[in-house]
């Protein structure tokens, strides 16, 4: 078969979802990625589609895609009918070599830890464990949410935006390597086609708003979906991600979703919450890094 490489275009985002999901149904059995997040992420401040990404090709098909985020990050997919080709291999080198390009020296990538295959590559080639990643998920009914005095939710109003984006930004500054600046924020969550604002809560005591759930819609999906929560940090402590999360899955319960789901990083130390919370863990992934 003749593969044919060339940088990514906006318009590849439905084929590469598409590679996502068959691999995500090959696994898992169920499909979790939201058909907008790719076109979101290529449409990130940082990326330069004709540096940073590249798709393959067989027959016009796109069967594999890559990219390289900040020259630090990497992911790269192959079609589950296209695995065993060294069109993986050959895609890694060329993260390596564009992170490389972009000065980094080091480059790191996560990896479905059902994907035997994404992990023995990146094994055999001495890339270490970072992080871990864990999918968790939470039943949609149960009791109204409790909350402290003098707190009350509501649904994310548009007028909202700028606050939300600097309670979740600074929240997430205490973990994440680096801020994201408005444009973004709002270009991978609330600007998103799939963004809820029904199923996103936000916490107010005195007018201000103190934590906010970001939730996007999968259509089709059982899952309701939580991208985002955060909690200010005066407010922490008194049940208020508790009464968000409780309050994004019984909205979830009543659009008929059958549980609410959301992915946490090891870096940010909310696992335990989350587990406190009645959440359990459903599956994982895995971040590698090497240096280059
Ligand atoms: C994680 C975060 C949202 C928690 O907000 P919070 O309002 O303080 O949480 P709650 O008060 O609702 O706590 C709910 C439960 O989890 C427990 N809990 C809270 N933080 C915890 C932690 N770090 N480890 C273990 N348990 C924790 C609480 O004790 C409480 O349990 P209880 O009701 O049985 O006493 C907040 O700390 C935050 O914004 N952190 C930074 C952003 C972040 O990491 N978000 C999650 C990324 S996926």
């Amino acid at each position: 078969m003749e593969f044919r490489t060339r940088p990514a275009a906006l318009d590849d985002a439905p084929a590469i979802h598409a590679i996502i999901a068959a691999n995500e149904q090959l696994w898992h059995g169920l499909v979790q990625a939201v058909p907008d997040a790719v076109a979101a992420d290529l449409q990130r401040p940082l990326i330069n589609l004709d540096l940073d990404t590249r798709v393959v090709e067989a027959a016009g098909q796109v069967v594999a895609w890559a990219w390289v985020h900040g020259g630090r990050r990497a992911q790269l997919d192959v079609h589950p009918s296209d695995v065993g080709r060294g069109l993986g291999t050959d895609l890694l080198d060329w993260a390596e070599a564009r992170a490389r390009e972009h000065g980094s020296d080091w480059l790191a990538q996560t990896v479905d830890d059902a994907d035997l295959a994404g992990t023995k590559i990146l094994r055999d080639r001495g890339y270490e464990v970072l992080a871990t990643n864990w999918l968790l998920e939470r039943p949609v009914d149960g009791d109204e949410p409790m909350l402290p005095d003098g707190v009350t939710l509501r649904p994310f109003e548009t007028a909202d935006a700028h606050t939300v984006h600097q309670v979740i930004q600074d929240a997430f500054d205490e973990w994440q390597p680096r801020r994201h600046e408005y444009d973004e924020w709002a270009g991978t969550s609330i600007e998103r086609d799939s963004f809820d604002a029904e199923l996103s809560p936000v916490a107010v005591a005195d007018d201000q708003i103190v934590g906010a759930a970001i939730s996007l819609e999968l259509p089709g999906s059982p899952n309701g979906y939580v991208e985002q929560l955060a909690v200010r940090r005066d407010f922490r402590g008194h049940g208020v991600a508790r009464a968000l999360l409780t309050y994004a899955a019984l909205e979830a319960g009543r659009r008929g979703k059958k549980t609410l789901t959301l992915w946490t990083h090891s870096g940010t130390g909310a696992l335990a919450m989350y587990e406190r919370l009645g959440m359990r863990v459903r599956r994982s992934t895995t971040v590698y890094r090497t240096q280059l």
